[in-house]
């Protein structure tokens, strides 16, 4: 049987491009349950990123500046890989909607079939924040229109100078 407890260690991952407020939610309470939280940022999801791999993790840690469990690292490749090398078990998603529930599902029965000591947790994510995802504040900051309530204002700045 898989063995969870060992160091309380749990990876989450992700593209933040860029961190929402609704990953904030996700990293503050995985936080609150697990000694420590790798907020994991892949380098190899999209081709044309709105931010660099390094302005994601800078905003991410200025974020978590005073949470000494959260760390920000990246990664490339399989996610399963980058859990072996760092000896983490564990791998928090958010489920916002059902929609997110397939893709959640099939990746998640993915990564335990190629590791099957890997376990992945699912979070739901506060309900004031399901609507929310990186993607619709990119198209929304992109068009002009106000994305304050969805990002945090660090990240706010970022966006507004990308677009200006
Ligand atoms: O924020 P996202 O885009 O929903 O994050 C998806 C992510 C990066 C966690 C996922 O695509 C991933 O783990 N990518 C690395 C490659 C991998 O291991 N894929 C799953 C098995 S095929």
């Amino acid at each position: 049987m898989t063995d969870c407890k060992q160091g309380s260690v749990a990876v989450f991952p992700g593209s933040f491009d860029p961190v929402t407020v609704g990953h904030i939610d996700l990293i503050e309470r995985s936080a609150a349950v697990f000694n420590k939280v790798i907020v994991a940022v892949a380098s190899n999801q999209e081709k044309t990123p709105l931010f660099t791999v390094p302005e994601r993790i800078k905003m991410i840690e200025d974020i978590f500046t005073d949470s000494p469990n959260v760390k920000v690292e990246t990664f490339s490749g399989l996610l399963i890989d980058y859990m072996a090398n760092s000896d983490v078990k564990v791998v928090i998603r958010g489920l916002r909607a059902v929609s997110d529930f397939e893709y959640e599902f099939q990746m998640a029965l993915m990564n335990r079939k190629l590791a099957p000591g890997i376990e992945t947790f699912f979070m739901t994510s506060s309900a004031l924040y399901t609507y929310v995802s990186s993607r619709i504040v990119k198209e929304l900051a992109s068009l002009g229109g106000e994305v304050s309530d969805l990002v945090h204002p660090l990240v706010e700045e970022k966006i507004k100078a990308k677009y200006s």
